[in-house]
């Protein structure tokens, strides 16, 4: 039986995180580079990891759309796009990004170490774009000094959230991911009375505790993306972090959201940055500037481990064709395929002996 195994998108969340977004440079050279960095990813993080087993170090490579075209070719993930832009009463703006690496452990040795790993592996080949180094604040605050991941999906359901299953079966288990570097304007967002802040979250900043309906602001954060679909509630997957530099008065979060379509991020952020009904926009970015903007496609761990650095990318007509438009089929009640298997956050990327293309 075949297995193929998924890249450890649903991994716990941990208390440290490194986020590298780097570009490939020109040349068939540096492909071939980073095609021999997917081959051996679960090696390293097999070596670093098992120096702390208890430490959940844990590693995931997305994919940019124009990268997927130059390290692979046809057939492409069929929602995979560049980041589009969004142009509202504040602006999302999208950024260079060819590979992402999410890196998350209990401390940030393990994340500084394997970060360490990746790019003398890629010496030459790459430029690093943005390099986060991410951290828990107390009780999972960002910098706003709200609590931040409540309402995260769990178990199944992230799985469902997360994980592409019939709508591109060939890529079944995969994942899309949309990052986006916060700054935080602190003094004056610590000027606002508490009362108000908790307008625009949509929470009690102290208890944590959900505002009721009634009380909700039309602007409230959790108002603009909470989305449905056919009376369902849209899930993604969200492992922000704070960052940031004191010297510099540099107070961020770093938004990370995983989903198996790119579309019920691009409708959230939509809803953020251009409102609904329009004009209704999310008054965090009244406090908070989108610096960053990237999208990418989390292939398989099976499919990384598959990767052949030498092969050139293959051309010919894909049975999906570059999507700008993303118009997802998927439906957030299809479950993955039973010979998908998650990847738990464990070791075990592309650890499985077992294994083949879908
Ligand atoms: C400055 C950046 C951001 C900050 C500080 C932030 C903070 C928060 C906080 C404090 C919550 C409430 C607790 C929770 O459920 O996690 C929340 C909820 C949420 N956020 Fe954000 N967020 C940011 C950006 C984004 C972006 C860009 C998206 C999506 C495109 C997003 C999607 C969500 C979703 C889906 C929820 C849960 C809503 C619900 O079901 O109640 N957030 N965020």
């Amino acid at each position: 039986m075949s297995l193929v195994v998924s890249q450890p998108v649903v991994a716990r969340l941990t208390r440290s995180a490194i986020f590298l977004v780097v570009t490939i440079n020109p040349g068939a050279g540096a492909e071939a580079t980073v095609r021999g960095l997917c081959a051996d990813l679960s090696s390293l993080l097999r070596g670093v990891g098992f120096r702390d087993l208890d430490g959940q170090l844990s590693c995931i490579m997305g994919v940019g759309s124009e990268a997927w075209d130059r390290l692979f070719g046809a057939p492409r993930p069929k929602d995979l796009h560049p980041f589009r832009e969004i142009c509202g009463v504040h602006t999302a703006v999208s950024t260079p990004g060819d590979i992402l690496f999410h890196l998350r452990a209990a401390s940030m040795d393990l994340c500084f170490e394997l970060a360490t790993h990746i790019m003398s592996r890629l010496a030459g080949a790459v430029t690093v774009v943005d390099e986060v180094h991410g951290f828990k604040s107390f009780d999972d605050r960002d910098l706003l000094g709200f609590v931040d991941g409540t309402e995260n999906p769990v178990g199944q359901a992230a799985d469902v959230a997360t994980l592409i299953g019939d709508e591109d079966a060939r890529f079944a288990g995969g994942s899309y991911v949309i990052v986006q570097k916060y700054l935080h304007d602190l003094e004056r967002w610590n000027k606002v009375p508490v009362e108000e802040q908790e307008n625009i979250i949509g929470r009690h900043k102290l208890s944590d505790i959900e505002q009721p309906d009634a009380v909700k602001k039309p602007y409230a954060h959790n108002v603009l993306t909470s989305i449905e679909e056919n009376g369902e509630q849209i899930q993604i997957l969200r492992d922000n972090m704070p960052f940031g530099e004191v010297g510099k008065s540099e107070f961020g979060t770093y938004f990370i959201g995983y989903a198996r379509a790119p579309q019920p991020i691009e409708t959230m952020l939509d809803n953020m940055f251009i409102g609904n009904p329009p004009g209704t926009y999310d008054h965090l970015l009244d406090f908070s500037r989108a610096a960053t903007g990237c999208l990418f496609f989390v292939p398989t761990a099976t499919f990384l481990d598959d990767v052949d650095p030498d092969a050139e990318p293959a051309t010919g007509t894909s049975a999906h064709e570059p999507s700008t438009t993303s118009q997802p089929e998927a439906s957030q009640t299809e479950t993955p395929q039973p010979a998908l298997s998650r990847g738990d956050g464990s070791l075990g990327i592309g650890s499985l002996k077992e294994r083949g293309t879908i």
